[in-house]
């Protein structure tokens, strides 16, 4: 089979590796039909995860069809139309018995296209496959299916119901990407008053638009603090959601908030983040982090379904398998492409 295959920083290739093989009694071998490229594949083409290494295929979201099972698999059965998740769940730890799979202490958590063979291939072995898999509701296409792999539960997870977004609410979402919309897309299902988007691309800005925001600020022109100020009869925003993972985003989603309010971050940091102590330590201010455990997913698989959200609006651009490398390309200059998930199929899209 092809498979992307990460050869160190800056180098990866489309190219024939030995299809994979049930290994452990609980693993399904799953025929991938869609698959899509995550922000966090280009930090790792970046060399931000080391511990990535030479050889790995990469991805860790997909929707297809299970191919083969292991002796010990009750769920899942060969033929039917799956979601692989990002996240594994061995669904025995203390951990997985919580919900909290992304911290797994049974060999899952986020493993696919990090620790093991991910999904940007023809085929992917997957782990836990009761756990880690969940059945495609008829009537959906592939394509909104496997937005549920990692953005929506992701945004979520981490900054909607971390941040405790209240119906009234003035919620400030910082980074309109991907996981950014998808926090903005999930607040509107609380009713908030306000949704506020922040982000120093105005094509991103026209995006969260589309996904809900009612008031979208670029900050590299305008003062995101003095506007949600004046939204806010000078209080600050109820919620404010991280989404870019550098230290002035950070720093300005704890300054936006309200006394009492939430800050949720989402973003992958790689270096180190001042606290304003001296300014937060009277402002009963929560702050929450997370890495996603898609515990949401049953949750917005029937939201999917029954059309409460349009996870189709991600998809901008369409790829076969083949076609990689300009897939690669085009997200990886979603400034000038307009880029919000690309997807690759095994068969082509009709047009
Ligand atoms: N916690 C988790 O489990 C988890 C899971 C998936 C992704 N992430 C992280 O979430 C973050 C967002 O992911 P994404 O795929 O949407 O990324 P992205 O790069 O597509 O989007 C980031 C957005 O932030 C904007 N931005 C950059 N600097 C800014 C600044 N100074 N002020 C305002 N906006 C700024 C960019 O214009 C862009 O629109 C990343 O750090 C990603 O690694 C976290
Ligand atoms: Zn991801
Ligand atoms: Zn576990």
């Amino acid at each position: 089979m092809r498979a992307v295959v990460y050869h160190g920083p800056g180098q990866k290739s489309w190219e024939e590796v030995p299809e994979p093989v049930v290994v452990d009694d609980t693993d399904a071998i799953v025929r991938v039909d869609a698959t899509t490229i995550c922000g966090t594949d280009l930090h790792i083409l970046k060399g931000d995860l080391p511990d990535v290494v030479d050889g790995r295929i990469l991805g860790h979201e997909a929707v297809g069809t299970v191919e083969s099972i292991g002796a010990g698999v009750k769920n899942v059965a060969v033929g039917d139309r799956v979601l692989v998740s990002c996240v594994s769940a061995c669904g025995r730890c203390r951990y997985c018995r919580e919900g909290a799979h992304g911290q797994c202490l049974g060999g899952g958590g986020w493993i696919l296209g990090y620790r093991i063979d991910g999904t940007q291939a023809e085929y992917v072995r997957v782990p836990f496959a009761d756990n880690s898999t969940y059945p495609v509701p008829a009537g959906v296409s592939d394509e909104q299916i496997l937005m549920l792999a990692d953005i929506l539960p992701t945004g979520y997870e981490v900054g909607v119901l971390n941040g405790g977004v209240q119906p009234g609410d003035v919620v400030a979402v910082v980074g309109a990407g991907p996981i950014g919309l998808s926090a903005i897309m999930g607040s509107r299902l609380f009713s908030p008053a306000h949704v506020v988007a922040i982000d120093l691309a105005d094509s991103r800005l026209e995006a969260a638009k589309q996904f809900g925001a009612d008031v979208t600020i670029n900050n590299g022109r305008e003062d995101a603090l003095a506007i949600v100020r004046e939204l806010t009869g000078g209080l600050g925003a109820d919620v404010a959601i991280e989404a870019v993972g550098v230290p002035p985003t950070f720093e300005l989603a704890t300054q936006l908030i309200r006394p009492g309010g939430h800050v949720a971050n989402i973003g992958v940091h790689g270096q180190p983040v001042t606290l304003h102590l001296e300014d937060l330590w009277t402002r009963n201010v929560t702050i929450t982090t997370g890495l996603v455990d898609t515990y949401s997913t049953p949750t917005l698989l029937r939201l999917t379904k029954d059309q409460q959200v349009d996870v189709g609006r991600f998809v901008t651009h369409h790829f076969t398998l083949d076609q990689f490398d300009e897939a690669y390309d085009t997200f990886s200059r979603a400034a000038d492409t307009g880029a919000l998930k690309v997807v690759l199929t095994r068969e082509p899209v009709p047009s």
